[in-house]
């Protein structure tokens, strides 16, 4: 009997130990990429301070009911004196726990309901830069109205000005989420959502959609670049301009025309050789650090292997296996890679 109850001990201790690399891990000082408590922006700011100001009150809670239960065992337990209270009721005590929680859920709910509200204005605010969000099952499309701009699974933002997004699907619910800007905002068939906040620090942050939409949900994920003033107004120029046409004779200019005569173009856009707006607009694809909606980094070896096996890189993904293979697939990821 006594082996068996160590044995038990034994392996309660052992699940524990295992258990301690997961809690360190959560230690660690390093920002995982989809961290909710590193804000970079005033909405994911507003949403931090909430956050902190509801653990405030939590702590309270936590507190009131360890001495409750600290006072109930070591102070208020004596057992066999005969001396107890004989009344049915305490109005005083009854008072306190009725009024004390409502009080605490006031000061949770006058926080949340303000944040909301600041969060959702009815209208633009002034000098916002407009982007339109569209969700397809599993990818995202940013276009800039106004320009010819039209990006996938990379949005460019300048810092410290407003952004508004107009969040739209093709098809089923997803949801746009970039931790360290803001909250979720779902994408809702038939119906356009909006999301604004202003950036303050430039670099790249991760986003993913967070609705289950279907097998690529997991791989459904997207990056924001915050960029100065500056790189942005750059980075404009560059996306309004028609894509490069390759050089004669290279192998570039070779995977145009393969691009060209493939059945690629049925649905992929490249600005002056095809229209397809199924998939990704293509026109820059090469300026684009990543590939197939954030999931690999942008080289020729990844675009190769994306080309000749996309359903093995992302399970479920509507692009096709064509059978471009050796020399033609080659050239086909000149051409791409040039597409700056
Ligand atoms: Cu789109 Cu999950």
């Amino acid at each position: 009997m006594s082996t068996r109850f160590g044995r038990k001990k034994l392996g309660g201790l052992a699940a524990l130990l295992l258990m301690l690399p997961a809690f360190l891990a959560g230690c660690s000082k390093s920002t995982p990429p989809m961290d909710t408590l590193a804000p970079k922006s005033d909405f994911a700011n507003w949403i931090f301070r909430l956050y902190m100001e509801v653990m405030g009150w939590d702590l309270l809670v936590l507190v009131i009911v360890i001495v409750a239960f600290a006072l109930a065992v070591f102070k208020f337990s004596k057992r066999g004196d005969g001396v107890g209270s004989n009344k049915a009721s305490d109005m005083r005590l009854e008072i306190a726990w009725t009024l004390g929680p409502a009080l605490i859920l006031l000061m949770i709910a006058i926080p949340t309901i303000r944040t909301i509200f600041r969060e959702e204005p009815s209208a633009p605010p002034q000098h916002a830069l407009k982007v339109e969000v569209v969700a397809h099952q599993w990818w995202w499309e940013f276009r800039y109205p106004g320009t010819k701009i039209v990006t996938a699974n990379e949005l460019h933002i300048p810092e410290h000005r407003p952004i508004w997004l107009s969040l739209r699907t093709v098809d089923v619910i997803h949801s746009f989420w970039v931790p360290a800007l803001g909250g979720k905002r779902d994408v809702i068939p038939g119906q356009v959502n909006h999301l604004w906040f202003i950036a303050n620090t430039p670099g790249d942050y991760y986003g993913q959609c967070a609705e289950f939409c279907g097998v690529g949900h997991a791989n459904m994920r997207f990056r924001v670049f915050v960029d100065t003033p500056k790189q942005f107004k750059a980075w404009e120029k560059d996306q309004e301009a028609p894509p490069v046409t390759p050089k004669a004779g290279t192998a570039a200019a070779r995977g145009e025309k393969i691009f060209a005569d493939s059945p690629c173009t049925a649905c992929h856009t490249i600005a002056g050789v095809s229209k397809g707006y199924i998939g990704p607009n293509l026109s820059h694809v090469g300026s684009r650090a990543t590939l197939a909606s954030g999931i690999m980094r942008n080289t020729p070896a990844n675009l190769k292997r994306w080309i000749e096996d996309p359903g093995k890189m992302k399970p479920g993904v509507k692009m096709p296996d064509l059978g471009l293979r050796g020399p033609e697939v080659n050239d086909l990821v000149a051409y791409l890679e040039s597409l700056k």
